[in-house]
């Protein structure tokens, strides 16, 4: 087999074969396709599409690229969650020691930031000595003895989703369903989770613009996961406008630990509560989704979740202090305010652009390997539907560098709509594919 012809089958709109699908990975994980090659193929991918059949063939050839995680060590039903992708999208620090408050056992793998999105892992960075890489043993004890442990995507799991994420964060190929599908079901099925909870989000600052795609790609998903024999549940959530107010890696760690302590943004403790609730039902701790919010607002209420989190920062290399004092954490140089120049209600938030904001600023991935500066972003100060006069602050712009600094401001000051009126409130989960 040889790539140039798949770039051009694929390219002319044909289906690629379940064998070239199987040839191409093994061949790309191995080292013997080259990057531009498969990115090629990516961008044709992008403007053509997959079949459903292709994007089944080309997850599990990516789920099987490596290690299949054996988690049979851990008692219980080991339950996943993983996002699409958002701005501002701080859920799973939250919702990971929650679960795992209420006794769900959570062995997750999460990645780091792709496209304008932030990553679970570079935002766990920011603790120092925190360590994502964890060896099987260790995974398999901390989930059996405090019911939590993140990994980040180990050499060996899924290393061709580890290459091909790396790739289409810089080649503009993101953003293609079939390939979001394979990316997350293709880890998610190599980490041996027994339940997975999805979060797909829609809106302006989701990969899923409409509702309509984004419940394609939860179906597309749940049906994958289904067919590997796992239990799944897709929420649809909001993301016409950043998940609380901060956005950027540590600045959204503290706001995560304020929502821990039960003192965080409403839409984010509602995402955590009902993503948890599904979470907590299919590990068989609650009976119903009812009972389960029951129980994570009382462990959110009596300090449970917050202590967990502290075990979980400690059992994987972090000071749990740093957590009781977020001051610890990485801090920008700069805080400067961004002024409204306009007065009225806030009728819409480009949230994309908010997330290139961010990047802009230094927090995310301009190459491949490029570092992230973990204490730059931004914190808004206002949501859609609220009411700002002339001269009052819309967001804090947190940076390390004047010149970025200027042109986030001038960025973020456009991301910003008015009108007269209060516009309608939108819900925050749109559907559940249960
Ligand atoms: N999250 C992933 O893991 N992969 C994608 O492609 C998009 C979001």
């Amino acid at each position: 087999m040889n790539m140039c012809d798949l770039i051009v089958k694929k390219k002319r709109g044909h289906a690629l074969s379940e064998e070239e699908i199987q040839w191409m990975i093994r061949e790309y994980t191995d080292g013997r396709i080259p990057d531009y090659q498969m990115s090629a193929m990516m961008m044709a991918v992008c403007f053509v599409g997959m079949t459903a059949e292709e994007t089944k063939e080309l997850t599990l050839a990516m789920a099987h690229s490596g290690d299949m995680l054996d988690l049979s060590g851990i008692r219980g039903i080991k339950v996943d969650k993983h996002s699409t992708g958002g701005v501002g999208d701080k859920t799973s620090l939250v919702l990971a020691p929650l679960a795992a408050s209420v006794g769900v056992p959570v062995a997750k793998m999460s990645g780091r930031g792709l496209g304008h999105t932030g990553g679970t892992i570079d935002k766990l960075e920011s603790f120092k000595g925190f360590s994502v890489s964890l060896t099987p043993e260790q995974f398999v004890h901390n989930v059996n003895t405090i019911h939590i442990a993140i990994a980040g995507q180990t050499a060996n799991l899924a290393p061709a989703d580890k290459k091909l994420y790396a790739l289409r964060d810089v080649t503009g190929t993101v953003d293609q369903m079939s390939l979001i599908a394979a990316s997350i079901m293709s880890k998610k099925l190599a980490s041996g989770a027994d339940a997975i909870v999805l979060d797909v989000k829609t809106g302006d600052g989701a990969f899923m613009k409409s509702l309509k795609d984004a419940r394609s790609l939860a179906e597309e998903m749940v049906s994958i996961g289904r067919l590997a024999g796992k239990d799944m549940t897709a929420v649809i959530s909001d993301m016409d406008q950043p998940l609380g107010y901060a956005v950027g890696n540590a600045l959204e760690v503290k706001e995560a630990i304020l929502t821990l302590q039960g003192k965080g943004p409403k839409d984010l403790e509602e995402l955590v509560l009902v993503l948890g609730s599904y979470m907590t039902v299919k590990a068989g701790k609650a009976e119903s989704p009812e009972e389960a919010v029951c129980m994570l607002k009382d462990s959110l209420k009596s300090g449970k979740a917050f202590q967990t989190f502290q075990e979980f920062i400690r059992a994987q290399g972090g000071d749990p202090d740093d957590a009781v004092h977020p001051e610890r954490l990485p801090q920008a140089a700069f805080q400067e305010p961004l002024l409204s120049d306009r007065e009225g209600y806030i009728c819409d938030i480009h949230t994309e652009e908010v997330g290139k904001v961010c990047l802009l600023l230094g927090g995310g991935r301009e190459k491949k390997d490029s570092p992230v500066d973990l204490s730059v972003g931004l914190v808004l100060n206002h949501k859609k539907g609220d009411y700002v006069k002339k001269g009052e602050a819309l967001a804090v712009i947190h940076a390390n560098d004047r010149n970025r600094l200027a042109e986030a401001g001038k960025k973020l000051e456009t991301c910003f709509e008015f009108s007269e009126t209060r516009p309608a409130a939108e819900p925050l989960i749109k559907a559940v594919i249960d």
